[in-house]
Parts: structure tokens; C-alpha cells; sequence
């Protein structure tokens, strides 16, 4: 986290203080608490405003159940003045949990854009110093750091990236449940009583999202009300804590750990992974486009500088492990025919593979279904224009593969126990240095040999036997990619988990795209991907057309409509264009074509979505100073015969648009002003369910 200057600051005097964004402000202040707490996240204050008149304001009187210094909850809720909830941190020395009293220290500092505070407990031997930052969008980077100072070693089992007291308009929490296939469900509901929350124990984020979180006003939409967004920056597991009770309500987000699972010796220290949160003040869409800001200026690898997102054709779903050379050479002729420009071979390439259930490790082209190794393939691939792509799951050892009768010790298991598989696999031990070295030997192997753009990294089970090393696991993951970004930084690198199971800012620091989900059926990736896109921007959402009826739906959906839903990410093909009708393939390609046409404003204009009260419907849009994107779709069949008219905020209102439909006949020859747009809007024709519509949007004053 980069500082901004600051200013050293004596907490201890009480006193409030603030910290300002583009467009916030955030005020924080002791009230009866030895830590300061959130008194105030709102719009941007007056530089003048007075902080103390404000705390007194906002101070709640002290009731009669309280200690006499009533101990609110703060940005480090502790026990020893008589709070009642969940502390921060839980530490032990030996088996003895540890009671803590912190108190401020010196060197804490706060700066216009952040502060680094700093506590002590001199009995227990401890310091926390939490750090908060705010960087681009408007969005808070807020971490904590525990040092031992005392004499023994020091385990911590619980402690939390970011503590936050909720605002009293925060009185709903949208979060998010899944499965496989089915990821960030949505589900919105007011904030009971008592505990809620969620944790990961398979050693990544998960299907179901619990990552992610937005607490808000009750009257929370696309475009109105207050939201803070939170999210745990971390690829290995999360707990994620809101607590309310008859004095508030609180939030809390950090690592999961197993007892015992970080101990300190004297003199060490553990700093929590990042919890990001943006203050959205005008609904989802606010919090969307802070995501979207901060993640493409502050985390995507080096992402001012990507070239074009390149359309994909992926192996997966048109031939699955019925691959070999002369197959793959006939799926990238298909993929030329239709303007694909980048052939990625996914499972089944290496030793052995022909169903899940062998050869992972085993990383070297199957001899038989390549005789001529790798290169053939990807010379022909780059002779019909295309880069190529290779899909590796590092992680894995099958049981069956070379490389577990040589290092049958080298995956994750407890002595003297049975092996249980998860789709027939094994996870390695990724924190013994060997093993790891191993890994990158054989990618850095692999990329150095061969003209490889892309990988896409999987990982299809979760981690078990986890006794106490998902932390270090995750950490050596990190350091393996970081390890081999440094040595090959032109390969781009997907992160997949069967799907969404590891998508965090921690994997978006170090990849190019994520992938959302196992399924490509683009009614249920409607619903997905407007999940994902209130944190993630299109570029960095892998998208596809897959076959039709879709394998995990059955669902048979028209060309012209899954193509159109594919539009709006980084659009990819994973089914055979050559086993398309003609018609099919014919529309297809003009939707690859049109992507290709507006790819540079979706993957780098301001998404929205669009509101409607009708459930069967979806639309988002995109838009720079001069054009605008959006795609409105019906999934199911309304209550209504036609429609009401579809509005599209966010264009420039006194500016007037001319307004056509890519890639339909009609051109609708109006010109209409922002402000009507958004008022009043057009009516399309969306009775049919699987229906879609591409409208844009043409500045006329800056043709
Ligand atoms: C799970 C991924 O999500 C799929 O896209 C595919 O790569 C399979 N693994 C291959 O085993």
C-alpha cells in the first residue's frame, strides 16, 4: 500500500480527523473507545468543516447497561473495556488466550488520503498498526499488522483486515451464495440481530461469492441509494463477520485461519491481506464504477498498456478430451473462418489425459495425440493469424501420473491416513520450496519452448486435508505466478476455478481475466455476470458462446442472442464453428465482428446497469464522452404485452445522440438528447423471451 505524506498525529488527544477522496469524505473519531471509529462516510465535506462540533453531533449518549466509558465499536473492537462483540483479533501465548487492552502508541500518522495508526499492549506484548488508503475510484485500501514484542512465540488465530461500524443508513446487506455453474447468486435482506456472515475453508474464495459484499439503505437500486462495497482481496479463505446489536451494527472481513496457523516468534509479524471498500453514494451503479476505476488503475497487471482483448476460441466444450493434432487443426480453421484470434487448447493436451481421472503433473504434450510435440500445432495456429493459449492446472497431482509415483509425498495428506480425491486429484504442497520450484521449472519449461500468450490457470478442488496451511499455500501460489510473470511478463494469464472459485483482487493483481463460470447458457450469464460486473469491468470477465442446447442447461438459445450476451466482456467461442449451421455461424461472425468494432469503448468506458421493474428483463451499457453501448435482453416472458419504454441514464444531457442498432436491419433514425434518454427513453421489441437488442449511442456534436 503506497502512503500519502502525512503528518504525524497524537491520537491520544481524541481528537477527530479526516481523510478525503475525489468526492468523499470519511471522519473518524474516538467515541468512548480507545480506537477511533467511522463516525461520518458521506460526500465530499467543506475543508472547513468543524470535526469536533461534527463528532459531538453524531456521539451517542451513553445508556445505562454501559461501562462508564461506554466502549463502542471501533476500528478494532476489543474486549478488555467491556465490549461485548466479536474482538479483531483473537492471539494465544501457549494455550492461554491472550486478554487485550491496546493503547495508542506514537508514530501514528495521518495524511489527507490515509493514516497508519498505531497500538500497544505492553502487558501482552503486542502492537496493531491499521492502515487505511484511499486510491483511485474513490475506493479504500485498509489492512492491520500484528508484531509480537514479547519473549515467546505468539499465535494468532483470528484477526481481521478491516472493522468497520456501520453507518446508521447501512441497514441491508446484499450478499452472495453459489454453487458450481450457478456463482454470485444474489440475495438481499435487513440486517438481522445477532451474527451473520460467512467463511471459505477450501483454501480459495469459493463458488458462492462470500468475498464480496455490499451493506446499504434500505432503498438501495441501480442508481439510488448509499452502498459501501467490501471485499477481501485474497485468493485462500475469508471469514467475513457482521454483527448487530441494540447498539449498532458492525462488519468485519480478514483471513480465516486455523488455530495455530500463524505463530509469531519474537520480534515477527503477520500483515493481513487488504479489504477493499468503496463508498457508493448514488446506488450499485456508483459502487460499480469505483470497482471498475480502481481495479483497472490500481490492480490489473500493467493495464493501461494491454493490447486489444483478443476473441478467444477455447477447446473445452467443442471437443472436450477428444483432442489430438489434426482435430485441434481443424477447430482453429473453423475459429480463422469466423475472426478468431486467439486458439486456446484447454484440458487433455498432456501425457495420459484422457478423462479427469489421470495425468495431472504430468506436463508434456501427449506423445501420440502430438508426435510433433506442441510446436506444429501452434505454428499452424499462428499461420492462420492466431496466438495460442494452453490451459495448466499447476496445483494438481493426479494419483495416477508420473509425477506421484516419483514424489507420492508431495501432495497435501496426513500420514498413515487414506488419499481423499476431489475430481480424482490431489493438491500439492505448494510451501515446500521444492515443490514449488518443481512447478515453475516445468512452466517456465513450458512457455520458454513454446510461443505461448496465454494460460489458463485452473483449479478444481478445494483443499483438503487443510491443517493450518491455507494461508502458506496461498502465499506460495502467489509467489509461483509472481516468479513466473517476472520471467515471461508477455503471457497473459486467466485465473479459473471450475468457474469463479478464485476470483479475488489478490489473483487480479497478478492475472488478465478471470473466469466467471463453468456456464456459458447467456440467460443464467446475464444474471452471473451482472453479479461479477458490480466489482469487475467487462475486459476482465471471460465470456462465451458456447454449443447449443447448452451441456449444463440443456437450454436452447438462439445464436443471435448468446452472442450478443458474449459481447459484453472478453468475448470467446467454446464450441466447434465447423458443426454450426451456416446461418448460425454467418451470425456469429458478425457478432465476433462487431465486438471487434466496439471492444475499445466496453473495455474502457463506465458500465451501468439498467433498471427495470419487469424481472424478465437485463440491460447494461457502457459509455465514454462520445458513444455508448447497451445491450437490453428478455429472458422470460412478461405479464405485459409490450414493454415500457427502456431508459438509459448516464449520457451527457443536453447532449444529443443519434441512436442505431448494430447489426439489425432497421436503423432507428432518431436523435434524441441525453436527458430524454434517460427520462423518458425508447421503446424496444422485447416480448419474446431470448430476445436482445444492441442499441448505440453517437455523440452528433463530436462527429
Ligand atoms: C474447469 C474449467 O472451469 C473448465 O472451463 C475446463 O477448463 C475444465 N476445468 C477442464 O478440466
Amino acid at each position: 500500500m503506497e502512503r500519502d505524506a502525512a503528518s504525524s498525529t497524537d491520537i491520544r488527544d481524541g481528537h477527530a480527523f479526516r481523510i478525503d477522496g475525489d468526492a468523499i469524505t470519511l471522519v473518524f473519531a474516538q467515541q468512548g473507545s480507545v480506537v477511533p471509529a467511522l463516525i461520518h462516510a458521506g460526500a465530499a465535506l467543506p475543508a472547513a468543516e468543524d470535526l469536533g462540533a461534527l463528532a459531538r453531533a453524531v456521539q451517542p449518549p451513553r445508556h445505562a447497561s454501559q461501562p462508564e466509558i461506554a466502549p463502542l465499536a471501533s476500528l478494532w473492537p476489543q474486549s478488555g473495556r467491556g465490549y461485548m462483540g466479536q474482538p479483531a483479533l483473537i492471539a494465544r501465548r501457549g494455550d492461554k488466550a491472550l486478554p487485550m487492552d491496546l493503547v495508542p502508541d506514537a508514530g501514528s500518522t495521518v495524511g489527507p488520503r490515509g493514516f497508519h495508526l498505531v497500538f500497544t499492549d505492553p502487558v501482552a506484548g503486542i502492537s496493531i498498526a491499521i492502515d487505511w488508503q484511499i486510491s483511485s475510484g474513490d475506493v479504500i485500501r485498509a489492512r492491520s499488522t500484528i508484531t509480537n514484542h514479547g519473549t515467546t512465540p505468539l499465535a494468532v488465530d483470528r484477526i481481521a483486515s478491516l472493522c468497520l461500524p456501520l453507518p446508521a443508513w447501512a441497514t441491508h446487506a446484499t450478499r452472495f451464495h453459489g454453487r458450481w455453474a450457478a456463482e454470485m447468486q444474489e440475495g438481499t435482506a435487513a440486517i438481522p440481530h445477532g451474527r451473520s456472515g460467512g467463511a471459505s475453508r477450501g483454501g480459495r474464495p469459493g463458488f458462492d461469492g462470500g468475498n464480496w459484499l455490499i451493506l446499504h439503505d434500505a432503498g438501495f437500486s441501480a442508481d439510488q441509494g448509499h452502498g459501501l462495497a467490501l471485499h477481501l482481496a485474497w485468493s485462500g479463505d475469508h471469514d467475513s463477520l457482521i454483527e448487530r446489536d441494540a447498539d449498532g451494527a458492525i462488519v468485519q472481513i480478514g483471513p480465516r485461519l486455523d488455530p495455530g496457523e500463524i505463530v509469531l516468534a519474537p520480534g515477527g509479524r503477520f500483515v493481513t491481506p487488504d479489504a477493499v471498500l468503496a463508498l457508493g453514494l448514488a446506488g450499485r451503479n456508483a459502487v460499480r464504477r469505483a470497482f471498475h476505476a480502481h481495479l483497472r488503475r490500481d490492480v490489473l497487471p500493467d493495464r493501461a498498456n494491454w493490447p486489444a482483448r483478443r476473441v478467444h476460441l477455447n477447446s473445452w466444450e467443442a471437443v472436450a478430451f477428444g483432442m489430438d493434432e489434426d482435430r485441434l487443426v481443424q477447430l482453429a480453421r473453423a475459429g480463422q473462418a469466423i475472426g478468431i484470434e486467439r486458439f486456446v487448447v484447454d484440458d487433455g493436451w498432456f501425457a495420459g489425459r484422457r478423462d479427469d481421472r489421470t495425468s495431472l503433473g504430468d506436463w508434456v504434450p501427449d506423445a501420440q495425440r502430438f508426435p510433433a510435440g506442441l510446436d506444429r500445432l501452434i505454428a499452424t495456429v499462428a499461420g492462420l493469424g492466431m496466438d495460442f493459449g494452453l490451459w495448466v492446472e499447476p496445483e494438481m497431482i493426479s494419483p495416477d501420473s508420473a509425477l506421484y509415483r516419483a514424489q507420492p509425498d508431495w501432495c497435501l495428506h496426513r500420514a498413515g491416513l487414506d488419499r481423499p480425491t476431489q475430481r480424482h486429484q490431489l493438491v500439492l504442497d505448494l510451501a515446500r520450496p521444492e515443490v514449488s520450484a518443481h512447478l515453475f521449472g516445468v512452466l517456465d519449461r513450458l512457455l520458454t519452448a513454446h510461443a505461448i500468450a496465454y494460460l489458463k490457470w485452473d483449479h478444481n478442488r478445494e483443499l483438503f486435508p487443510n491443517d493450518g496451511v491455507g494461508h502458506a499455500q496461498a502465499q506460495a501460489h502467489h509467489a509461483l505466478i509472481d516468479r513466473l510473470r517476472l520471467a515471461h511478463p508477455n503471457v497473459e494469464i486467466e485465473s479459473c476455478a471450475s468457474g469463479g472459485g478464485r476470483i479475488d483482487h489478490a489473483m487480479l493483481s497478478r492475472c488478465h481475466r478471470v473466469w466467471p463460470s463453468d456456464n456459458n447458457d447467456a440467460i443464467d450469464r446475464l444474471r452471473i455476470n451482472r453479479a461479477w460486473s458490480l466489482f469487475l469491468p467487462p475486459e476482465v470477465l471471460g465470456n462465451h458462446v458456447g454449443p447449443c442446447p447448452n451441456p449444463i442447461t440443456g437450454r436452447a438459445l438462439p445464436m443471435a442472442f448468446r452472442a450478443k450476451v458474449a459481447m459484453f466482456g472478453h468475448m470467446g467461442v467454446e464450441a466447434d464453428p465447423g458443426a454450426m449451421a451456416e446461418a448460425e455461424r454467418h451470425t456469429l461472425a458478425a457478432h465476433i465482428a462487431c465486438y471487434k468494432q466496439y471492444r475499445g469503448l466496453l473495455h474502457s468506458g463506465v458500465q451501468r446497469e439498467l433498471a427495470f421493474a419487469d424481472a424478465g428483463l437485463f440491460g447494461t451499457m457502457v459509455a465514454d464522452d462520445t458513444n455508448a453501448l447497451a445491450l437490453v435482453a428478455r429472458t422470460d416472458l412478461s405479464g405485459d404485452y409490450n414493454a415500457r419504454a427502456v431508459r438509459f441514464p448516464g449520457l451527457v444531457p443536453d447532449a444529443f445522440y443519434e441512436i442505431g442498432f448494430p447489426l439489425a436491419d432497421s436503423a432507428a433514425g432518431l436523435a434524441l438528447s441525453g436527458r430524454m434518454l434517460a427520462d423518458a427513453g425508447l421503446v424496444l421489441p422485447l416480448s419474446r423471451p431470448a430476445t436482445a437488442h444492441l442499441i448505440a449511442f453517437t455523440r452528433q456534436d463530436h462527429r
